[in-house]
């Protein structure tokens, strides 16, 4: 029973002739006797009908969805009334002379079909993963996500990159995540740390003297997963020497265009918008903004300087700022959906989220009392108020502040989204870099500076004094490429100069000597010997392939992930280890 054909080949064109068809049976219908089956294999489905009268050696009753089978047969046009225009091989069927019966399948736990599937507890799905993965959205994602790695490559290699294959088995890396540590048997109580990034190694791989290197490359965090995020993950990584934050941009903005253009058919507007990450804060309240629709943040300070609302006026005086938007058209709504949005604003630190509606003609806000006419009429014209819109007010730090109002604005905009009066398209995508990210983030508690991207960018060239004195306004050559609210990638330029570095290290950072020199010091030692100028960028992969297929978690485009607690809910890991295995590599579990 050797294939001929596959199950989305089939049409008038091989009328009379003889095939041999493999697959799955996706359906079964007796209909008096003849049976239907419609034939299931990667690539589609084709309709094959055995009649009763025939002996196919076999009892057709043993026949159950989701067997394997082989028919041999003849293409034979359908007739008018049961032609299928929705099925690609709709104008055939295949009347069958001979089965053969690969195996049979037990009763699936749950329905394969695409709409049913959907409706199914996901954890009973990841279960039987294998056979969640036989529904052709499923196998469908999984193709796009070989077409993307396949087009990455060619793109790539065309740029004149090469792929090197760098460790997994690493040592700690600081890309801010919990590592993932391995025990190393033959050097006991050492361990290796999975790797969370290919950064040092690609970095060596520019000292090297490799140029342009890239790697789709799997990389290991340990950290709370969320919908877009996965504790094993790939990275298209990519970095080059003598290159600028532009070379950057340009490359991958030429990566992004070939992929909508081959895999969406989709024309990408390039170059992509950029914007400092203050702008993208001040004015949509986020590093990664949603550019699809508007409601900008304002920034209204001034205006209530010397209110008479202490809430307000206090926390100008102590250096903080008054923000608010305005969601045009909400207005009316509900007190579950107003008590969600303060909910949310207070998660991230609101004291409070005030606001004030245009409603009916006049002004309606708990705090309208202590507000003067005068203030009311500036923030109408700075928001551009009418009838039907609700203002919110932040009142805390920049930060904070930007924040709330960024959270509010995202949450405000699903709420329209979701009553039909705002459309948000998946399709609209507005690609963005934001660029002059702060190279340092401060713990106000205790004053402590940590690398905000990692501690291997650059300082900005104009805030290099800063660095002594005030790192914390210092800005750095880092850039997200951004869509849709999502980061998509990120990456810097780096410091080839090991002065820099130390002092990054050793003066900004605080890492004691000793340490410094245990997790870095073969890189610094490195920059001793012609270390070129490089930079470079990592893009997710998976998140990349999600946009690509229109999915929102990148669970549906890993062939096999893990759920929100980390764990392969088919294979039913992690578990316990045999004692003599914990012995061997002397560990105790306490
Ligand atoms: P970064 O940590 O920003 O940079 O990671 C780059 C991109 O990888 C994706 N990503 C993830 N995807 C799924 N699950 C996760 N847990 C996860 N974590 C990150 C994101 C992110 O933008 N070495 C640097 C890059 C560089 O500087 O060149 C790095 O790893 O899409
Ligand atoms: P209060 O006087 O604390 O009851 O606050 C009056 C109104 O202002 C309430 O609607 C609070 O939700 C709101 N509010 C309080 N603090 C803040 C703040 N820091 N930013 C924005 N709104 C606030």
């Amino acid at each position: 029973m050797k294939r001929t054909h596959h199950c989305c080949e089939l049409s008038l064109d091989h009328a009379s002739s003889e095939v041999c068809l493999v697959g799955w049976i996706d359906s079964l219908r007796d209909h008096g006797g003849v049976l239907f089956i419609d034939l299931r294999d990667r690539n589609g489905l084709t309709q094959v009908v055995m009649h009763p009268g025939r002996d196919y050696g076999i009892d057709l009753g043993i026949l159950k969805p989701e067997s394997v089978i082989g028919i041999r047969g003849v293409v034979e046009p359908r007739s008018k009334e049961t032609v299928n225009p929705g099925l690609r091989t709709g104008a055939i069927e295949v009347h069958v002379s001979a089965v053969t019966v690969f195996n049979i399948s037990a009763t699936p736990p749950f329905p394969l079909d695409e709409e049913k599937a959907q409706k199914v507890q996901e954890d009973l799905r990841l279960k039987y993963r294998y056979l969640d993965l036989r529904r052709p959205s499923m196998q469908k994602s999984l193709m796009v996500r070989h077409r993307t790695s396949k087009i990455v490559h060619r793109y790539l290699d065309e740029q004149g990159f090469i792929e090197v294959e760098t460790p997994y088995l690493f040592k700690s890396s600081p890309e801010g995540a919990r590592e993932f540590l391995v025990p190393s048997r033959v050097n006991p109580g050492e361990f290796y740390a999975l790797s969370q990034s290919p950064q040092q190694m690609k970095q060596m791989l520019m000292v090297a003297g490799l140029e342009k290197y890239y790697q789709i490359a799997r990389c290991f965090r340990d950290e709370d997963l969320r919908a877009d995020r996965q504790p094993e993950f790939t990275q298209i990584d990519i970095e080059a020497s003598f290159i600028e934050r532009e070379d950057v941009y340009a490359l991958i903005e030429g990566m992004l265009k070939s992929l909508w253009k081959e895999i969406l058919n989709v024309e990408i507007p390039t170059p992509f918008l950029r914007m400092t990450y203050e702008e993208a804060m001040n004015r949509f309240g986020s590093d990664k903004p949603d550019m699809r629709f508007g409601f900008e943040i304002a920034d209204l300070s001034g205006v209530f300087k010397e209110s008479s609302f202490k809430v307000f006026q206090g926390v100008i005086a102590q250096g903080g700022v008054v923000k608010a938007i305005n969601v045009k058209g909400m207005a009316d709504l509900t007190q579950g959906e107003l008590k969600g949005l303060e909910d949310a604003a207070k998660s991230l630190g609101a004291k409070g989220l005030a606001f004030i509606k245009a409603e009916g003609g006049e002004w309606k806000s708990p705090i309208l009392k202590f507000l003067s006419e005068a203030e009311i009429s500036q923030m109408k014209e700075m928001l551009s108020v009418e009838e039907g819109d609700i203002v919110f007010f932040a009142a805390s730090d920049w930060q904070t502040a930007c924040t709330i109002l960024g959270r509010v604005r995202l949450d405000s905009a699903a709420i329209l989204a979701k009553k039909g009066r705002m459309e948000i398209r998946k399709d609209d995508y507005r690609f963005l870099w934001v660029i002059d990210f702060p190279l340092m983030l401060r713990d106000e508690a205790t004053g402590k500076f940590a690398a905000a991207h990692h501690p291997f960018t650059s300082p900005h060239p104009d805030d290099f004094a800063l660095l002594e004195t005030e790192a914390h306004k210092a800005r750095s050559l880092a850039y997200d490429c951004v869509l849709n609210g999502c980061e998509l990638g990120g990456g810097s330029i780096r410091i080839h100069d090991m002065d820099l570095q130390q002092k990054i290290f050793k003066n900004v950072l605080k890492i004691p000597e000793d340490i410094v020199d245990s997790r870095f010091g073969y890189m610094l030692e490195a920059f001793r010997y012609g270390a070129p100028p490089h930079g470079g960028i990592a893009l997710g992969f998976d998140r990349l392939v999600g946009i690509l297929t229109g999915k929102d978690a990148i669970r549906d485009i890993i062939a096999f992930p893990k759920t929100q607690k980390g764990q392969d809910l088919m294979a039913r890991c992690p578990g316990p280890v045999e004692p003599r295995q914990l012995k061997d590599l002397r560990i105790a579990v306490v």
